[in-house]
């Protein structure tokens, strides 16, 4: 069966052939969560770009749907979102509500090595089952960006009108519609501010309530930054605070210091679910696991690319100002189920439990003083050749995630690798969640505080854990496995 194929996840969507990369049209509509992706159809690599469409009532049992959107007389539909068009305002749903789709249509004429991007719309009837590509379009083109692509729609209450943010080689454009069909320039960001190590593409902006009190809300912008052969890291995504009044954004803090979303090599791409309803008024972000530097050369068989754990993101006043803070959505929990329940335990109890399972989707909660340093050694072969190491170190105040002898890493000579983020040294205790599929590895530190995620190609039978430490009688306050089932 598919849940037994080789690095086939157990709790993260993956398509069940065929090649994948960014979450597309993000939303909820009719109790349905869409799961839109680009998607190639006919092989394991990158090619001409279609929507592939999954649903899921909980946004964690998916369901593969036809294909949503495929290439046309105007191109391969690249990147973008979608929206709840409540009032009509397209005309396209006679007065009632319906999903609309605002993605990039990219033309690639080769023997004039030409590239043209514009974007375009698409709107369905059956609550997404099936599309219906507008005949106005495109609607929105430049005469001289050829980076012009991953439209982010969002109704803006205050103006009352849609707004766009799109990317445009290394800024964003906003722009303004009353109807999705025509488009205003409203303003430009990102000049002089944050990283540009490569093309900036799938942006958003939302706004979020800070610790939940609607009187203090900013504004956080994603954006996503394409890899360059000279930046090691590849493609990742950074984020701004700041504000906006309808027309530009003003971020809060205008100095150099670059805010990255995931501090491992795998979350790219991510944005936000749109039409999330007001009761339950979360924001919900996934991201592609993968990263354009190997994206192409991972070693799947059948299918290539997997979406991320999909994450609440909050704003909380923590000691170092306000924090962007990322938690895997609870729905999660469903999925699995405890194996070790150990309170105020110590380094020898766990080591003890350890030796004696084999796993290889499962998550961990561990806390410790902030001062102590361990490692826990995971996907560990019987001969130790292969293990994934996550650890944190009191002294530098540093989670890490060690992927250099994790199993396969020859398809890229970049993959192997340790990759830290530093966590907020205020607090007393140090907390780590980490969640461990087939092929991948997410962790959050301080209660979401910190993120990483790294994808890892173990040998199927690598299952083995345990935990180290300088100390030797290490106290841990608190430590948790549980098992993720495929459903
Ligand atoms: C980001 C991206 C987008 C583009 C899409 C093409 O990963 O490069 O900018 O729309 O992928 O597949």
């Amino acid at each position: 069966t598919q849940s037994q194929e080789k690095y086939r996840p157990l709790y993260h969507f993956t398509p069940q052939q065929g090649w994948i990369n960014d979450p597309n049209g993000l939303v909820y509509f009719n109790d349905e969560y869409h799961l839109f992706f680009q998607y190639h159809p006919d092989g394991t690599v990158w090619g001409p770009m279609h929507w592939g469409h999954a649903i899921s009532s909980d946004l964690v049992n998916w369901q593969e749907q036809p294909i949503a959107l495929a290439p046309d007389e105007h191109g391969t539909i690249f990147s973008g979102s979608a929206v709840v068009d409540w009032h009509d305002t397209t005309g396209f749903f006679n007065g009632q509500s319906g999903l609309v789709a605002i993605f990039t249509h990219h033309d690639h004429n080769y023997k004039l090595d030409h590239i043209q991007q514009r974007q375009s719309l698409a709107y369905s009837h059956d609550a997404g089952r099936t599309w219906i590509k507008y005949e106005g379009n495109p609607v929105l083109e430049h005469d001289e960006l050829i980076d012009f692509r991953d439209p982010k729609v969002f109704w803006h209450q205050e103006t009352a009108r849609w707004i766009m943010i799109l990317a445009c080689g290394q800024t964003v454009h906003l722009y303004g519609s009353p109807n999705l069909k025509e488009w205003t320039f409203l303003s430009e960001f990102g000049d002089g501010i944050g990283s540009h190590a490569g093309v900036w593409e799938c942006p958003d902006l939302f706004p979020l309530m800070v610790d939940g009190d609607a009187a203090t809300t900013k504004w956080v912008m994603l954006v996503s930054i394409g890899s360059s052969d000279d930046f090691i890291e590849g493609s990742r995504t950074q984020y701004f605070m700041g504000e906006f009044d309808g027309v530009t954004f003003t971020p809060d803090d205008s100095s150099q210091e670059i805010r990255w979303l995931d501090y491992g090599r795998d979350h790219y791409a991510g944005v936000c679910w749109s039409d999330i309803p007001v009761e339950d008024g979360r924001r919900i972000c996934i991201g592609w696991m993968s990263n354009w530097k190997y994206a192409n050369l991972t070693p799947t068989e059948q299918w290539r690319g997997a979406m991320s754990i999909p994450r609440e993101i909050t704003l909380e006043q923590r000691a170092q100002g306000i924090t962007l803070i990322q938690r895997p959505v609870q729905e999660i929990n469903t999925m699995r189920s405890p194996i070790v329940t150990l309170e105020n335990t110590t380094l020898a109890e766990v080591q003890a439990k350890l030796a004696s399972l084999q796993m290889d989707s499962y998550e961990i909660q561990i806390t410790a003083d902030i001062t102590s340093t361990f490692a826990l050694q995971l996907r560990a072969s019987s001969s130790q050749d292969q293990v994934t190491v996550v650890g944190y170190e009191g002294d530098a105040s540093e989670v890490y995630i060690d992927r250099s002898h994790s199993g396969d890493h020859t398809f890229h000579q970049d993959f192997a690798g340790k990759h830290t983020a530093k966590v907020d040294h205020n607090l007393s205790t140090i907390e780590l969640q980490i969640y461990v599929d087939r092929s991948s590895i997410e962790v959050f530190a301080n209660d979401g505080q910190v993120a990483m995620t790294d994808l890892i190609f173990p040998d199927h039978d690598a299952q083995g854990l345990g935990i180290q430490s300088p100390d030797q009688h290490l106290p841990l306050s608190s430590f948790h496995i549980y098992q993720f089932m495929s459903s």
